[in-house]
């Protein structure tokens, strides 16, 4: 396991010093517990949202979650994350100051069933939101979108419980399409045409936010035509 890793870092361009590194590779074995351990909290998050399509798609006849993504973020952005600000080198360090270790996406057909599905979501007893962020409601300057929540689960393992937090995002299918595109501005701010293109960008998300807002009322109306009763 340690050559492993040992291997990936030596085949990355680290930032970090050697001195960093060995101090980590001491601990190796606790690092990929808990790398196993976020997995775990992700198979369970993934599992209720899982559910959650299946109940909703028996009762209605439509799938709210188009698709789920997830991510354990990778050794050495956690490593990085922790020296950029400042933090301890360690295991417990990462548990108690990363809340975006473990990363699940929730990618909606309509804005309104974002709010529905994270509502059920954390209405169930072992969920524990931790913090919320709604981007929808109130978009960062750039037109980003997106409901963000930090939420902490208990994880059962052979002789223990654990709480793991876990990056929940909420984005409709346009949401995310813009967020791949304006990912591609990340480090590109100060090139030649970077501000023409951050103005594009903007515009492009207030357009989509109008047309998801128009899509959704347009299947307002068509679920009201095949349900006239309700
Ligand atoms: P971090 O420490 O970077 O995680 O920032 P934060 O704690 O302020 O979190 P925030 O909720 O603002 O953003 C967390 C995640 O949302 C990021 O890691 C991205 O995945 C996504 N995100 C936030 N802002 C943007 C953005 O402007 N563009 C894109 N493409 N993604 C974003
Ligand atoms: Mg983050």
């Amino acid at each position: 396991m340690e050559n492993e890793l040992q291997k990936y870092f030596l085949g990355q361009d680290s930032s970090l010093s050697l001195e960093q590194l060995d101090a980590f590779f001491q601990n190796t074995k606790k690092f990929s517990d808990m790398l196993m351990m976020y997995q775990c909290a992700i198979r369970e998050i993934r599992t209720k949202f899982e559910i959650l399509n299946d109940d909703l798609s028996y009762r209605n006849n439509r799938n709210p979650i188009e698709m789920i993504k997830s991510r354990v973020k990778k050794p050495q952005s956690i490593l990085e994350k922790l020296q950029r600000k400042n933090l301890e080198l360690s295991v417990s360090s990462v548990m108690e100051n990363l809340n975006d270790v473990a990363g699940v996406r929730v990618i909606c057909s309509f804005v309104d069933d974002i709010y529905k599905v994270a509502e059920m979501f954390t209405r169930q007893d072992d969920v524990t939101v931790l913090e919320v962020k709604d981007y929808i409601k109130n978009p960062k300057p750039n037109g980003y979108r997106s409901y963000h929540m930090i939420v902490e689960i208990p994880v059962f393992f052979a002789d223990r419980k654990q709480p793991v937090k876990v990056e929940v995002q909420f984005r409709t299918i346009a949401m995310d399409f813009w967020a791949s595109l304006e990912h591609g501005m990340k480090y590109k701010k100060d090139m030649p045409d970077a501000e023409e293109l951050i103005a594009e960008l903007k515009d492009c998300a207030d357009v989509i936010a109008k047309t998801d807002l128009r899509m959704q009322d347009i299947n307002q109306r068509l679920q009201a035509l095949s349900h006239p009763e309700e």
